[in-house]
């Protein structure tokens, strides 16, 4: 028999119960992220929420999570499919001690975080797509979404949002994002324990954070250079109305791509959508 598409959508909510937050926390010895979880059964947007939070002045370190979101954002104004149970969607608020124009680095920092806890839990591994996806086996499996607050030099905060596929079957997916999207559940077959995997990636950012605050981000730059699955690819960039060709051949410490153009002049490009050519 086949199921109708509620019943499919309940059996799979079922399968996955909500977040048991003691597994989270419980001996959990992080020194900035995961001062305190806010738990929320549904919001339009962790982000949202912990912005809301920072402005009231919340300590760096706190975590906004969802069960599902409403309203979930992506990059560039899209929006970010967000089903109860399966998947992790957070916002952790932070206060940098940065430059505004390093913000970037906060993503960047993240990226090796997030990538460093995906491939903990998948054999094939996991890639940074500049600048703020990650992929396994070619297929996004999670982003980052980082908002900041600042005025003249001073950053007053940061919200790092990041939504993570985990149990999500490719059934549940939407059509729109079915091909390019893939999830912990479809890299390996195995259903994660979601506190597993929240529990590191706390853990993996606590850690970034870390080097990021005492080294900058020079000490970070080798493992995000490992994860860059662009380099010297051909790509083009689509910025607004205006698209570059060219070879990706890095980033600078702002966290620009840069690209070496076809008429051979480097461009740095700040935000944009970067997409691989065949070679
Ligand atoms: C992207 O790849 O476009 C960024 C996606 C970021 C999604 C996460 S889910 C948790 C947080 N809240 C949001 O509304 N967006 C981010």
């Amino acid at each position: 028999m086949v199921a109708h598409e509620p019943d499919r959508k309940r059996a799979a909510e079922q399968e996955t119960p909500p977040l048991k937050l003691n597994e989270i926390l419980d001996g959990l010895a992080t020194q900035r992220i995961g001062t305190k979880l806010h738990y929320f059964a549904e919001l339009d947007s962790t982000n949202i929420f912990a912005r809301r939070l920072a402005e009231q002045g919340a300590p760096a370190g706190e975590i906004v999570i969802a069960e599902r979101q409403t309203r979930g954002r992506g990059r560039l104004g899209r929006s970010w499919v967000s089903p109860p149970f399966v998947n992790l969607y957070c916002s952790v608020v932070l206060r940098p001690r940065l430059f505004p124009k390093y913000v970037p680095q906060i993503t960047l920092m993240a990226a090796v975080a997030l990538a460093e806890t995906v491939a903990s839990f998948v054999p094939s591994g996991a890639a940074i797509k500049w600048p703020n996806d990650i992929l396994v086996n070619g297929k996004k499996i999670a982003g980052i979404l980082t908002e900041a607050s600042w005025s003249s030099n001073h950053i007053e905060f940061v919200v790092l949002g990041i939504g993570v596929n985990l149990n999500f079957p490719a059934a549940l997916m939407p059509e729109a994002i079915r091909q390019r999207a893939t999830s912990l559940l479809i890299a390996t077959g195995q259903t994660v324990q979601r506190e597993t995997f929240l529990r590191r990636l706390i853990q993996d950012l606590d850690r970034c954070y870390g080097v990021l605050e005492e080294s900058g981000f020079d000490a970070l730059a080798p493992r995000w250079e490992a994860r860059f699955d662009l380099r010297d690819r051909r790509v083009r960039v689509e910025i607004m109305d205006e698209v570059v060709f060219g070879a990706a051949r890095g980033i600078d410490r702002e966290g620009a791509l840069i690209v070496e153009r076809d008429d051979g002049e480097l461009q740095r490009i700040i935000a944009g959508d970067v997409i691989p050519l065949e070679d």
